[in-house]
């Protein structure tokens, strides 16, 4: 075994030991803001952790963000402190904020980049949200690349790093860049010759190079992700592939052995990190109060009803379509269930600008309806679908309520809500059906796994989960739980945060690359 197979065993041998379940550092443990170091820990991403919105009384509320990125990153700005620099997308969210766009929350503060809207057009709805995640998700939605997106794109990663340029001052900095929105920022903080280390974790899928190879861009973006000291993905397969589409890409030099990307004289290491959530915020919201309480319109359509619950945002990589025919399916083949079972589907609205979500919504109404007026009587509606962000600790209580929790997705990083679903099961009781393309079905191989795109598939392995009995579903929710309590945010925090620290010292030790 060579030095550094040997060295990354240890660090996972200790890391495995080592998982606390809190952010305090179990004994002799460093803890998180002693493994940050002397550093200022940024993190810089477009979604932030809440929007600043003005009611019609006047009143600014603030309103929490739906999305992985932000579920994982605020327990973890909570726990070690620094600053999250974001796009200032809420109304009044520069009213709350400083004149640098700054706003202090406590724990950590809060850093708004002003992007102005036609650029903003261009940049998310536009190049990351009409070509990246579609091009990223293989999901079935014809990227589109047009030139003058592509150019707010590169403004709006202008504008970001200029923001953390700012807040870092000439502090040294540990720099947590997020997602395909700021592809293009590594490099350019890089090249500001400040002392600035660069993480940068990748939130979504990384595709084989066939597929990446149709965006006209790719030679910018890539060169822009290497100026990372580090780049990590939720997945081990995700890094063969971030591996293999820079060794055939471009112009680099990569060691698979040692996961490393080398070019214009910069060394990228690139390792897997599965993300995850604060088990215990969402145990402990999930027992706060009746599931009711925040959920009255319910109340009278579940009573004593088998309940199969989706959770997503109202996004087409999300198989939500695709989740209520199979459905739809069950129920044809199961009478027995008829009166007796219901699907809420908890949609919150995302990206509504973007024709193609405007069309999935149109989609999943009709299909819903569609169910309704096959199954539905008097006194039974099969299916619910409710469009709206709600508090993410009133669905801490609806998961636990859940008998049937359905993550379907056609393409998924990770998955998060299947986590928070099994993180509120506190008592074990449950199925949870996911998505074999999720990065999640990776650590949970007993829950009920499927092919989506398969409705027939699906809605026999539903039938046949439910038909397993209570003793089983609730063994396995047990190993699934007990995984994801030593698997927790903290957990993955921990492992970036010690990746990168290892990173840094070899690169102290390291000679410089040449390609
Ligand atoms: P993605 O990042 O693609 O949205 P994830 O499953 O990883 O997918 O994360 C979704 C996050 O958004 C979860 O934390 C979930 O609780 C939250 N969320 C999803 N739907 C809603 C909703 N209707 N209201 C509030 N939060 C939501
Ligand atoms: O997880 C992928 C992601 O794009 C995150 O970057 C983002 O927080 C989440 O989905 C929600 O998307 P948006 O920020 O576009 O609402």
């Amino acid at each position: 075994m060579n030095l550094f197979k040997s060295f990354v065993r240890s660090l996972a041998t200790r890391l495995a030991i080592e998982q606390p379940s809190a952010p305090g550092a179990q004994p002799g443990q460093p803890s998180l803001e002693e493994i940050v170091g002397d550093r200022r820990l940024i993190v810089v991403s477009n979604r932030g952790p809440v929007q600043y919105e003005k009611n019609p009384d006047g009143r600014i509320v603030a309103k929490t963000s739906a999305g992985g990125l932000a579920t994982a990153m605020e327990p973890v700005l909570r726990a070690c402190g620094g600053t999250w620099v974001c796009h200032g997308s809420g109304a009044a969210d520069f009213e709350v904020a400083d004149a640098d766009g700054r706003t202090n929350l406590g724990q950590y503060a809060i850093r708004f980049v002003r992007i102005e809207d036609q650029l903003f057009n261009g940049f998310y709805n536009g190049f990351a949200n009409g070509a990246l995640w579609p091009l990223f998700h293989n999901a079935f939605s014809e990227p589109v690349f047009q030139a003058e997106e592509w150019r707010a794109y590169q403004e709006a990663n202008r504008a970001f790093a200029d923001s953390v340029l700012a807040e870092a001052g000439d502090d040294p900095c540990l720099v947590i860049v997020n997602d395909y929105h700021l592809m293009l920022l590594p490099r350019l903080l890089k090249e500001s010759g400040k002392d600035i280390a660069i993480a940068m974790f990748w939130h979504i899928p990384w595709p084989g190079r066939r597929v990446l190879r149709i965006c006209p861009n790719q030679d910018e973006l890539y060169r822009g992700i290497l100026g990372s000291d580090l780049v990590g993905f939720h997945a081990r397969e995700h890094v063969v592939s971030f591996l293999e589409t820079m060794d055939r890409s471009i112009e680099a030099r990569v060691d698979v052995e040692q996961q490393t990307v080398s070019h214009c004289g910069h060394k990228t290491y690139v390792r897997d990190f599965p993300i995850s959530i604060d088990v215990q915020e969402v145990a402990e919201g999930s027992i706060a109060g009746p599931w009711e309480e925040p959920f009255p319109d319910l109340v009278p359509i579940l009573r004593d009803k088998i309940l199969f619950l989706g959770v997503d945002r109202l996004d087409y990589t999300k198989g939500i379509p695709h989740r209520v025919s199979a459905f739809q399916r069950l129920l044809r083949m199961r009478p027995d269930l008829h009166g007796h079972a219901v699907l809420v589907q908890i949609a919150s609205p995302s990206r509504f600008q973007i024709n193609s979500y405007q069309k999935l919504a149109t989609e999943v109404r009709e299909r819903c309806d569609a169910v309704n007026r096959e199954f539905g009587t008097d006194d039974w509606t099969p299916v619910h679908l409710v469009e709206r962000n709600y508090d993410r600790s009133s669905l801490f209580r609806l998961y636990r309520r859940a008998d049937v929790m359905l993550v379907t997705s056609l393409h998924d990083g990770m998955n998060l809500v299947c986590k928070e679903f099994l993180a509120a099961k506190t008592d074990d009781a449950g199925i949870l059906v996911l998505s074999r393309f999720t990065g999640a079905a990776d650590e949970f191989p007993e829950a009920c796994l499927v092919n989506p795109f398969d409705l027939d598939g699906t809605a026999r392995q539903l039938s046949a989960a439910l038909d397993r009995g209570p003793e089983a579903t609730k063994a396995d929710i047990a190993r699934m739980t007990a995984h994801l309590r030593d698997a927790d945010v903290y957990h993955w925090v921990r492992s970036l945060l010690l990746g990168m620290k290892d990173v840094l010292a070899r690169k102290r030790a390291d000679v410089p690359t040449t390609k």
